[in-house]
């Protein structure tokens, strides 16, 4: 049985006020939440006052990156070793503004995967389309690609230990979520992957979705049987709607 799980990755955003009226909402909400896990990754510089406030509740807490390297000369990188240290329990990997802003290559998504694994910290690995790959018809590809290059490295075993979140990044921010169908199609293509080189490691791994998840939509998405949650953007600011979205099981 796959617990469902609720993260909200609030990318750039927010100020120590913003955070901690955030993260004071949240936790009274989140008592009463019972059919899911719930996570917040906030910005690097804000996660030992996050941890702070969440450490004894029943929301934890990630990164939205992780360095590929241990420790050494690499200026503004965070290594898995510090994120340990704040008792981070999972971290991003792969998200597609990391990926086309960034330059994150598939390689280099694979080397970050395998950092955090080694650190003892829960890869959340992301994977997804453009609005021109959909539309040429290589959305199986292109995710298969990006979960090939992090098995060839990491073996298929690591995906047991790790979070799937399949964003389209045509729909991430844009409002234009893609439909419970559309969502369900991908999430069985990777299901049905990874069940090709071990049926154990493709039942038991969690899929999330992700990509203008709100309030409204979540509830019709969950219910898809290979969606087991979301990775949720701007909805993840607001406290209400994220509770909503966590109660959507
Ligand atoms: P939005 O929910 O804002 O579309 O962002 C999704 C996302 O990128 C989460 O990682």
């Amino acid at each position: 049985m796959r617990k469902p799980l609720v993260a909200g990755n609030w990318k750039m955003n927010g100020s120590s006020e913003s955070i901690k009226k955030l993260l004071s909402a949240l936790i009274k909400g989140a008592k009463s939440v019972k059919n899911a896990e719930i996570a917040v990754c906030p910005p690097y510089i804000y996660i030992p006052g996050t941890a702070g406030m969440l450490s004894g509740t029943n929301i934890v807490w990630g990164s939205q990156n992780v360095a590929t390297e241990e420790s050494g000369a690499y200026t503004g990188e965070i290594a898995v070793s510090m994120l340990k240290d704040f008792k981070c329990t999972y971290a991003i990997v792969g998200h597609s503004e990391r990926r086309t802003l960034y330059g994150d290559t598939d390689q280099v998504v694979a080397d970050r995967f395998a950092r955090a694994l080694a650190g003892g910290v829960t890869p959340m690995l992301c994977v997804g389309e453009t609005l021109a790959e959909r539309e040429s018809g290589s959305t199986e590809a292109v995710v298969e690609r990006q979960l090939k290059a992090v098995i060839d490295k990491n073996g298929i075993q690591s995906i047991a230990k790790c979070v799937i979140a399949y964003e389209p990044v045509w729909a991430i921010g844009t409002g234009k979520t893609a439909s419970p169908e559309q969502a369900q199609d991908v999430h069985a293509f990777i299901r049905n992957y990874l069940a090709g080189q071990d049926m154990q490691v493709a039942n038991g791994v969690r899929i999330l979705y992700g990509g203008s998840v709100n309030a409204g939509n979540a509830k019709e998405l969950f219910a898809k049987a290979d969606i087991d949650g979301g990775l949720i953007g701007g909805a993840s600011l607001k406290a209400d709607d994220f509770l909503t979205i966590c109660n959507s099981f």
